[in-house]
């Protein structure tokens, strides 16, 4: 395929993606993003499958020939982030940012789209375009299994854009590509008294320290060096005034791994530290581990045949410490996730930051990750 086919139609789908990122809809909210994707896609005369989604939708190209179903995924949630770029098609949503670049990753799904409306003689099997919501949030991918809405699809393939790699790169990798993502809440149930009077109390903030510092602890001792975990407590809060000992103390914060057994080594020893510290000072604890997203990790067939058919030059990535919900899927659909390059300055801002901005030039090289992984992926299970 020459490469200006991927271009084709790259005016188009810049100004849809200006459009996305003027407009950007926080998590289960995106009702306008929605109504665009859908008049877009029936100006096109695609055909949308209708689902059980409030937000987010489901296209459909069948190709000329018989075959495999292969779903595309593209997220198209926004973050509460005031943006602060100097983008003529900065946010008009005050306090409300594309800051992940997902409208990056519908206008390449668009795009797709259309170039496979011009080539469906290329396509021998059934295409399904995701446009999925919430994956901010927590809850948009389990919302599409839920509603059964990728029923029938064998294969999935994504992407996210990456601000640390220039346009032009592609990087991925069988197995882990991003890190599961853990959330957990510790609360200490003391008794409070009077500052001046800490015999009268089961001092909670004696312990939240304890538990803080012990925390520290768990992936230096008991996690395989060669593996990656992070354990971070990201909030406390105890009492309110200088005299008063609280009766409570709370802290949490997020685990991150890419090992699925290292996810039960960190919960035994959060856990159990949390209670055994609290009870050698007489006071009590419940622990709170919240599973948000699991790794994602690439199928080693599929990964290979999307790699096989690119014609871009494949980068090994670093794994990222950041999660992603595309992971949810590859629990019951083997799936296909990458990195693409959306800036690569030495100071680019990174995802979620109010100066995070992805190029425009990312966009035709989304499409040709789409489309000849697509390809690769249905010759691969024909
Ligand atoms: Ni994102």
């Amino acid at each position: 395929m020459d490469e200006k086919e991927y271009a084709k139609h790259i005016d188009e789908i810049v100004e849809l993606r200006h459009y996305f990122h003027q407009h950007p809809e926080l998590s289960n909210q995106e009702f306008n993003t929605t109504k665009k994707i859908t008049e877009v896609l029936n100006n096109w005369g695609v055909k949308i499958i209708p689902t059980k989604l409030d937000t987010g939708l489901l296209a459909e190209i069948k190709g000329t020939q018989p075959g495999p179903v292969v779903g595309l995924r593209a997220d198209i949630d926004a973050l509460p982030v005031y943006e602060n770029t100097k983008l003529v098609f900065k946010s008009q949503n005050a306090g409300i940012m594309h800051a992940c670049g997902h409208d990056l990753h519908m206008s390449s799904l668009l795009g797709t789209i259309r170039f496979f409306q011009d080539h469906q003689d290329l396509v021998n099997g059934t295409l399904r375009f995701l446009f999925q919501p919430a994956e901010e949030a927590g809850g948009g991918a389990d919302q599409v299994l839920q509603k059964d809405v990728l029923s029938g699809v064998q294969a999935l393939i994504g992407f996210h854009n990456n601000p640390n790699l220039p346009v032009g790169t592609i990087a991925l990798q069988p197995g882990p590509m991003m890190a599961g993502c853990y959330k957990f809440d510790i609360k200490i149930k003391g008794q409070g008294s009077h500052g001046a009077k800490p015999e009268k109390s089961k001092d909670p903030i004696v312990v939240l320290a304890a538990i803080i510092s012990s925390l520290q602890t768990i992936v230096s001792r008991n996690i395989d060096p060669q593996d990656a975990v992070v354990v971070s407590v990201t909030h406390v809060s105890a009492g309110k005034v200088w005299n008063v000992i609280p009766g409570e103390a709370t802290l949490g914060g997020t685990v991150r791994l890419f090992n699925l057994k290292d996810a039960a080594i960190v919960k035994k020893h959060l856990i159990e530290l949390a209670q055994r510290i609290a009870a050698a000072y007489e006071e009590k604890v419940e622990v709170i581990w919240d599973e948000r997203t699991l790794p994602i990790a690439n199928d080693v067939k599929l990964t290979q045949a999307v790699i096989n058919n690119l014609s871009i030059k494949v980068q090994k990535p670093v794994l990222s410490m950041a999660g992603e919900d595309f992971a949810t899927y590859q629990k019951q659909i083997p799936g296909v996730f990458a990195f693409i390059g959306s800036n690569g300055k030495s100071d680019a801002a990174d995802w979620h930051e109010p100066e995070f901005v992805g190029f425009d030039e990312m966009l035709p090289i989304g499409i040709q990750y789409f489309v000849e992984g697509t390809l690769g992926l249905l010759k691969y299970l024909k």
